[in-house]
């Protein structure tokens, strides 16, 4: 897997001569993996062709001005939390400073002004510009707040002098920028997750499942993303979004799921079964809707595979975590199945209460291996999912 996939760059390109490499860097980026869409500073197409940008990003390209228009599309905010990193190349001694300053005076400036990702810059300018006090001082400023400045590299700048301002090359730039990544504590690793309950049909209309939602196993896909990992969810029927960046395989039954797992498992480096899969299933589906005839009736259950089980008895099974839904004596019954299905890691889930497990927004985790245990207190499974993720990395990463 390349060193940016599953990122997403927002380029800011701003009015100097260097602006004519851009398309140059989107295609570097794009080399390496990521998605980037670029927005344009106040008169930087004087310098490049917007429409040359649009061919090579894929996406339209942005203009600097704020308008109704350019809003009720992808407005400043959405693309704020749209991007992994905002990349400012070439960066001018003007927009330098109106950055300093937190100016939020047109779409670039604003974005940087909303955006929680990281910030880098590439500076670009004359010699004399580049050595001027304000712009030292200013990039001083930028570099206490952590904005990450690459470049510039010196000699025969455009105006004719020579000296430090010209712009690092694209290569350059976009491999600085995959270094900004380097921790992703996944990158490359395929990782399988199953979420989601399954539906155990009785007749066309009628079937048994469980409460769970999806969201524990999808906020899990969105961390293992985030950790640069490239995600196939394995999804029961859910009511909840999708994570973008994931191959999402939904399925019904557990029947559909053991098969959708086995079908990709030799593909993958790690598996984690979040999913609530039922253990039985009604031995017949009714082919046509069950009629109130008796006053009784039996349904003979039959059992269903153990997915997780069969994934981590396999010859050269992938890393496997397991999920241990239990009401009583959590940690213990945890353990019994971390060592039955032969599983690198259990994370035992306290289902009884109402504030945690199934269907709410929060949970709670103990995390078991052979020789340890790691308590995840209490909090919403977006934040749980980024330390689960961690935690499972590290582990990984051991063996
Ligand atoms: O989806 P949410 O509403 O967010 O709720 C999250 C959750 C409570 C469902 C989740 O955190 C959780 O605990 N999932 C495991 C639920 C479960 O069925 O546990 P189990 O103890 O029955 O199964 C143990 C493990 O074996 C699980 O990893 C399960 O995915 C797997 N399994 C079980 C049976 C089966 N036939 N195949 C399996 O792969």
């Amino acid at each position: 897997m390349k060193s940016l996939t599953n990122k997403r760059v927002l380029l800011g390109v701003s009015a100097g001569i260097a602006a004519y490499k851009a398309p140059d860097l989107v295609r570097k980026l794009g080399e390496l993996g990521a998605q980037v869409q670029v927005i344009l500073s106040k008169n930087a197409d004087q310098f490049v062709a917007p429409l040359a940008l649009q061919a090579v990003s894929g996406h339209a390209v942005h203009d600097h001005a704020m308008t109704a228009e350019s809003e009720s599309g992808m407005g400043h905010i959405d693309l704020a939390r749209w991007a992994d990193v905002v990349l400012i190349a070439p960066g001018t001694a003007n927009l330098i400073a109106r950055l300093c300053q937190g100016n939020a005076d047109e779409l670039l400036t604003t974005v940087c002004v909303a955006t929680e990702a990281p910030i880098a810059i590439a500076p670009a300018m004359n010699q004399q510009m580049w050595q001027n006090a304000a712009t030292i001082q200013n990039m001083q400023t930028l570099a206490s707040r952590n904005v990450h400045i690459l470049g510039p590299d010196a000699g025969e700048q455009a105006c004719g002098e020579v000296g430090p301002g010209r712009m690092l090359q694209p290569t350059d730039i976009a491999q600085r920028v995959a270094e900004l990544f380097q921790n992703s504590e996944l990158t490359g690793k395929r990782v399988m997750i199953t979420a989601g309950p399954t539906w155990e049909a009785l007749d066309p209309v009628r079937g048994i499942t469980n409460h769970s939602s999806g969201m524990m196993g999808y906020a899990l896909a969105q961390a293992a993303i985030e950790a640069g990992a490239a995600v196939t969810l394995v999804s029961g029927p859910t009511h909840i979004a999708k994570p973008e960046r994931a191959k999402v395989v939904d399925t019904v039954s557990a029947l559909d799921m053991h098969a959708a797992v086995m079908a990709e498992i030799d593909e993958q480096d790690l598996f984690i079964g979040v999913a609530a899969v039922a253990d039985y299933r009604p031995a017949d589906a009714a082919e046509q809707k069950i009629k109130k005839n008796a006053d009784e009736m039996t349904i003979t259950m039959v059992k269903n595979p153990d997915i997780l089980a069969e994934v981590a008895g396999r010859d050269n099974a992938p890393f496997c975590v397991g999920f241990a839904a239990e009401t009583n004596d959590v940690a213990a019954y945890a353990r019994g199945k971390l060592e039955r299905k032969k599983l690198d890691l259990i994370a035992a889930n306290h289902v009884g209460g109402s504030d945690t497990g199934f269907g709410v927004p929060d949970n709670a985790i103990t995390l078991i291996s052979k020789n340890s245990i790691i308590e995840l207190p209490k909090q919403s499974k977006t934040a749980l999912a980024r330390e689960l993720i961690s935690e499972i990395a590290k582990a990984y990463n051991k063996i």
